[in-house]
């Protein structure tokens, strides 16, 4: 038996945890760090209730994301080219978190949301070839 038997995310207070982690080693990482940094410039303490929120309401339901998620990516482009390269990175970090910390059936599906939503993300950056009706979230 192992010893170090890990829990599942079971709520808001573990995703807050598996979020807050997340955003230390992304702010750090020297490739995709500089998004968070200084090309958005995020405010932690306002963008990471909205992290929570997003997580909350993919893996329990809640409702308590309002949306609007590419919008804030396809700003970030203009700014900076986000490239398969971040994405894949951005993918590395959060798995490696989720791994870390939680293991179960909420676990594997946060891990299996990440990695349908990113290239979701990446095909709709290329925005000029789809119909408009794929950007309403
Ligand atoms: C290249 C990879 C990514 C980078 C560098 C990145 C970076 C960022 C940054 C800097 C923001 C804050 C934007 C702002 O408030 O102006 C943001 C927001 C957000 N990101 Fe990402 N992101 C990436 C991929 C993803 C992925 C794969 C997901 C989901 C699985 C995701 C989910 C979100 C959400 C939910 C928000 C909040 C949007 C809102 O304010 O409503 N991001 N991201």
């Amino acid at each position: 038996m192992e010893l170090t038997e890990k829990k599942d995310i079971q709520d808001r207070a573990d995703i807050a945890r598996l979020i807050r982690a997340f955003y230390t080693h992304a702010m750090a990482d020297e490739l995709i760090g500089p998004f968070f940094t200084e090309v958005a410039a995020i405010n932690l303490e306002e963008h990471l209730p909205i992290m929570y929120d997003f997580w909350e309401n993919l893996l329990f339901q809640t409702g308590g994301y309002r949306g609007g998620m590419m919008q804030k990516h396809f700003a970030l482009d203009e700014k900076r080219k986000l490239s398969a390269e971040h994405f894949n990175r951005w993918l590395e970090l959060f798995e490696r978190e989720v791994n870390a910390q939680f293991q179960g059936p909420k676990a594997e599906e946060a891990k299996r949301r990440a990695r349908s939503i990113a290239p979701s993300m990446q095909i709709k950056m290329n925005r000029y070839f789809l119909p408009m009706s794929w950007f309403e979230n």
